[in-house]
């Protein structure tokens, strides 16, 4: 008992010393984890205030060595004791304010992440396609690349034709070129078809020439390709004709035209009356060529005894009447403000 009370004594005399109480005021006062873990480098570190005077007992004669060592120690355990207190006391409230800051209100609105979409050449296509699938067709890819014979050879174009210069393209160093339209499928598909068939091939062609409102020098073409026995070119006339009111609208009116294309015979071009988004005037827009397929293909590709019709256009001029758009490079600018307008357009 004795020993205790003077222990207390000991101790409270600890703390009346006035560093003591300073440290201690500080320890409560320190706001955060960073400001007590220098305080505790400042008070108990190697360097640290209490430490000094521990080392500093070395000097003293053995009586007053062995007083102040105890109370020092003391000291340096009140210490110890009070940041530990003090740090948990602060992880306690960081956590409370990190679980208040983290709660997560369910009656709020969600916040809406920016959704993307189909382009709208992709929509226009699938559209097409769906269309035509749904008369029966069957949809058949290309390759992009192709050789002189599929693109020009093989569609009656000769060489030294004047016809191929309507269709100037870009070469690769190993002669072969970018396509410069479907039709070179047409002769890829019978070589490895007997008839009857309805085809569609929808892909990316190219031409080597000037751009302007209405021409790029990459776009993309439909083709249909229709043999059997007495396909006839009123066969051709009602498939765009079907194919232009599924995509513009009930009434909608078509036109052929004669034109000249090696493949086909007779040939033509059709188009389709719009209103154009500028000037406001109605007009004929040039879609595309078509014909019935000429004999020199179908010898080609050895078919005897069928008849087909045959007809391909521009998928972005399709595009462009179907939604005002004036220029055929809005398509290609990536532009966001042009883009968006037709997000979920079909
Ligand atoms: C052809 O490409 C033929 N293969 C079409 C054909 C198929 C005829 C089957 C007969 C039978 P033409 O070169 O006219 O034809 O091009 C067809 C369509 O592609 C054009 O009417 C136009 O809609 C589109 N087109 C042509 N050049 C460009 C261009 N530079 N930019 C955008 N579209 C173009």
């Amino acid at each position: 008992m004795v020993e205790d009370g003077a222990a207390r004594r000991e101790e409270e005399g600890a703390e009346a010393l006035p560093e003591v109480r300073g440290w201690l005021e500080s320890v409560a006062a320190a706001g955060g984890l960073t400001a007590l873990q220098e305080l505790r480098v400042r008070v108990l570190g190697k360097k640290g205030e209490i430490t000094q005077r521990l080392k500093a007992l070395g000097a003293m004669d053995p009586d007053e060595r062995r007083a102040a060592g105890e109370r020092w120690n003391r000291v340096k355990a009140r210490l110890s004791e009070a940041i530990e207190a003090r740090k948990a006391a602060l992880e306690r409230e960081e956590l409370v304010r990190q679980l208040a800051g983290e709660r997560v209100d369910v009656t709020l609105p969600g916040t809406r992440p920016p959704q993307g979409g189909l382009h709208i050449l992709t929509l226009v296509t699938n559209r097409l396609l769906e269309v035509f699938t749904s008369l029966g067709y069957e949809v058949v890819t290309g390759p992009e690349l192709e050789t002189d014979h599929y693109n020009f050879a093989a569609l009656n174009f000769p060489p030294d034709h004047p016809a191929r210069d309507s269709q100037d393209t870009f070469w690769t160093t190993d002669g072969r070129l970018l396509r410069t339209h479907t039709s070179p499928m047409q002769v890829r598909y019978m070589e490895e078809n007997r008839p009857p068939f309805k085809v569609v091939v929808p892909g990316r062609v190219f031409r080597n020439e000037a751009q302007d409102a209405t021409h790029e020098a990459q776009f993309h073409q439909l083709e249909a390709l229709v043999v059997g026995e007495r396909i006839t070119m009123a066969d051709l006339r009602g498939a765009i004709q079907e194919m232009a009111q599924a995509l513009i609208g009930p009434g909608t009116r078509t036109r052929l035209q004669p034109s000249y294309f090696p493949f086909v015979e007779p040939g033509a071009e059709f188009a389709i009356w719009w209103t154009h988004p500028r000037t406001g005037r109605e007009e004929w827009l040039e879609l595309g060529g078509c014909g019935m397929v000429h004999p020199k293909v179908f010898e080609a590709v050895g078919y005897e005894g069928v008849t087909g019709f045959a007809f391909g256009f521009g998928i972005e001029r399709l595009a462009l009447v179907r939604y005002g758009i004036p220029d055929i490079r809005y398509l290609f600018q990536g532009d966001m403000r042009i883009l968006e307008q037709f997000r979920g357009a079909l």
